[in-house]
Order: C-alpha cells, then structure tokens, then sequence
C-alpha cells in the first residue's frame, strides 16, 4: 500500500485532515515580514535544485547559480574525479566574487581547469582547494590547507543537482525526497537532453505563480483552448484524475487528451500541421517503460503527472518528455522563474519542428498566467479581503500554503528557543 493512497469516497482534502477545509489567508504571499522569515526558514534549510548533470558534461565543466532569497552564490563543478561539488562562490582572500564573466551580480558557465580570482590572483583547483597565492612568504602563519573554498552540501537526484545551504542539513537529499517523489526515479531524464530554457520575471510572489501550477481548476477561464469541450466534466470545468501529498511534496495526475481527436478549433492551426503543441510532440519516441511512481494514482489512460518538490522545483512528466519549472524569489511580489522543457533529441528536421512547436506554445500559455498574476498579487496587496475559499480541485494549494507556514513557524519556534 503505497503511502498516498486515492481516497475511498469523499473528497482529496477531507483526506489529508490536517490541511483542514476552512478558507485560507494569502498574506504570506505579500508579507515583507514573512518573506524575510521564508529566507531563513525554507531556502537557507531546504534542497534547493540548481540544475542538471548534463549541464556539467565534463572534468572542470562549472556554471554558478544567484540564490539571491538566501543571499549566496554557489560555484558549482565538476572535479577531476568526475564528482560534482558545490562552493560558496568567494575568494578566501579578501572576499571577491570569484567566478564571474561580464557582470558579477549575473550567472556564468563554462569550462576551466582551475578558478583565479581577478582581484590578486589566488587560485583554486577543480576541488576546491588553494593551490596558489602570490607572495605567498608575505604572509603571516598562512596555512593554505584550510583557506579552501567554502563547500556547500551538493547531492545529485536523478540527474538533478541540488544544494543545501544550511551547515548541516538535517536531512539528506532522499529522505528529503521521500518516496513519493523518489518513485520517479527511472524516468529516462537523462535521454532528453534537447532543451530549451527560458527565463522570465514575474510581478507576483513565487507561491502564486506556483499554485496555478498545481490546480487545473483555473484552466477552463484562463486558458479555455487547453481544455476543450470533449474532456469537461459536465458542468463545463475540469476534473484531475489524482492528487496526493507526500511530506512537503504534492503530485497532481490528469488523464491523457488525445489532441488529434480534438476538433479543430480546440487547437492552433500549426498544432494540427506538425502534430505538435501544448502537450508535446503527438508522437514521441520509444523510451522505454516508465517508471510505476510517474502515475502512482495508476490513472488510465494517463496523460501528465506533475512534481512540486518543495520548495520551488516542479516537474511535469508526460510519456516522452518533461517540462521543469523553478520559482526563485525576489521580493514579496516578485519572482525569478526558470523553465526548461526537455525532448529526446531530434533524429529528422520534422521532429525538430515538433519540439519548437511544443516550446512556443507552451510559452504562450505560460504567458496567460504570468500576464494574469500581476493581477493577482496587485489585489492581494491591497488588504482588502484576508481570507478566500479553497476548493477541492485546489488541494495542492491547500497543501503548499501550509507547509510553508509549518516551516516558518518552526524556525520561529527554534530560534525563540535559542533566545531562551
Ligand atoms: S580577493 Fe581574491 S585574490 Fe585577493
Ligand atoms: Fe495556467
């Protein structure tokens, strides 16, 4: 018995009793006081994923990641043992930015076979540590051993790669994970290295833009093309086939569309010419059987199962490519947000113009939300209504808002206990 099971009878969230049923606040979303707490008590403590293995093909391959909610800049490489490590990106010297290309405040990658600090010249192997310092006899008891780059906790999952800020994380990077999330493991990331990234930043808190992306509820009014008639319930909405929540974890299933039975005005006229679109390729390569936990509610015939791994990394899973969302805060009504979607790659000129077709339409439904949640933050601000009911459908935003509170209030807890 898996620890998620579908509910009997009733509804998703009668089952997870302690989500309650009542309406929610969402000051949390324009708090300055509660985005400070969110700094320390979720990204300076949680996993964080920063990227993927194939973005460090080989011996000192490095790209270095703003995590600016928790004030830190990570260098992150891979050393000549083929191990990925994670540094605080600063010099022992005098405490400049060390790896940075045209703008410090900015991200760089590359390849290199040692870091040199711009400022005086100090260097560091692909390890980590201090290989070289000018007039190194000038100094005084200089012990070179210990004046390595800080290291910052790195683990990888599934090709993910993640870091842990805290000194000493209080959960390893699995167990963090927890069998839910862990139940994805063998879904073939790996063989999707077609990629296409895009960045945009988005004027709302990360959180709102993270619940429209784990209710369908909203899809029917925002974005009536993605669900046509033929797959509503018959009250003309839309009902997800499963919903579970696994510790700070939430994945939501819906059944699979199959588009070309759709009529034609339930699509864009190119989704139709190259059999391609909001749901990816129509066809898509043979990767093998899927993992049993990328459906766990074991819907049928199923169409996408979606990963929020808390606290801001979501994965949607469809059968033959992926698409993943990361939320970076940047004030409380601001975020940075990265997305990525990943295909199998091209063997013929047609199946490249699939995966373009699918990366631009799915930008343009992207854009109906984040359009739409300025709007939603700017109300929120206004302080007019303090609390708002939750539905069913909505469970999954239920389930975020709480977590993120029970995080914040145990910070609070344990550094009243500290005062004391
Ligand atoms: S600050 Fe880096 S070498 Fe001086
Ligand atoms: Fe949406």
């Amino acid at each position: 018995m898996p620890p998620w099971p579908k509910p009997p009878e009733g509804s998703w969230t009668e089952h997870y009793p302690e989500l309650g049923t009542g309406p929610i606040s969402f000051d949390d979303c324009v708090s300055l006081e509660f985005y400070e707490l969110e700094r320390e008590a979720i990204f300076k403590r949680a996993w964080l994923n920063v990227g993927r293995v194939e973005d460090l093909p080989r011996t000192g391959s490095y790209f270095t990641k703003e995590i600016a909610i928790a004030g830190a800049s990570v260098i992150l490489v891979r050393g000549g043992d083929g191990e990925i490590r994670a540094f605080h990106n600063v010099c022992r010297h005098r405490g400049n930015k060390l790896v940075w290309a045209e703008n410090p405040r900015e991200e760089s990658a590359g390849v290199c076979r040692q870091f040199t600090c711009k400022y005086h010249g100090w260097r560091y192997d692909l390890e980590g540590r201090l290989t070289f310092v000018q007039q190194e006899g000038e100094f005084f008891d200089l012990d070179t051993e210990v004046r390595g780059l800080v290291p910052v906790h790195c683990d990888t999952w599934s090709g993910f790669i993640f870091v842990n800020l805290e000194r000493e994380p209080r959960q390893g990077l699995r167990e963090f994970l927890g069998p839910m999330i862990g139940g994805l493991e063998g879904y073939p990331f790996d063989q999707m290295t077609e990629r296409y990234d895009f960045v945009a930043d988005n004027n709302s808190n990360w959180k709102l833009f993270a619940d429209a992306f784990q209710e369908y509820y909203h899809v029917p009014a925002l974005h009536p093309q993605q669900v046509p008639i033929a797959v509503r319930n018959p009250e003309g909405g839309f009902t997800c086939a499963y919903f579970a929540c696994d510790g700070p974890h939430r994945v939501v299933s819906t059944a699979g569309a199959r588009r070309w039975t759709l009529p034609p005005e339930s699509m864009y006229p190119i989704e139709r010419v190259t059999r391609s679109g909001l749901v990816g390729p129509w066809e898509t390569p043979d990767v093998g059987e899927l993992p049993a936990g990328v459906n766990p509610g074991g819907v049928e015939p199923w169409g996408i199962s979606n990963f929020q791994i808390f606290p801001n990394l979501e994965i949607l899973t469809y059968a033959g490519w992926y698409i993943l969302y990361r939320y970076w805060p940047t004030s409380p009504g601001t975020h940075h947000f990265e997305t990525t979607l990943g295909f199998h790659p091209a063997r013929t000129v047609r199946e490249r113009v699939e995966h373009e077709v699918a990366s631009v339409v799915f930008k343009e439904f992207a854009l109906q939300d984040a359009g739409m949640l300025g709007g939603t933050q700017a109300a929120l601000e206004t302080g007019a209504v303090d609390e708002f009911p939750i539905g069913d459908q909505e469970v999954l935003v239920r389930h975020f808002h709480k977590v993120v509170a029970d995080w914040v209030a145990a910070y609070r807890r344990e550094a009243l206990e500290v005062v004391s």
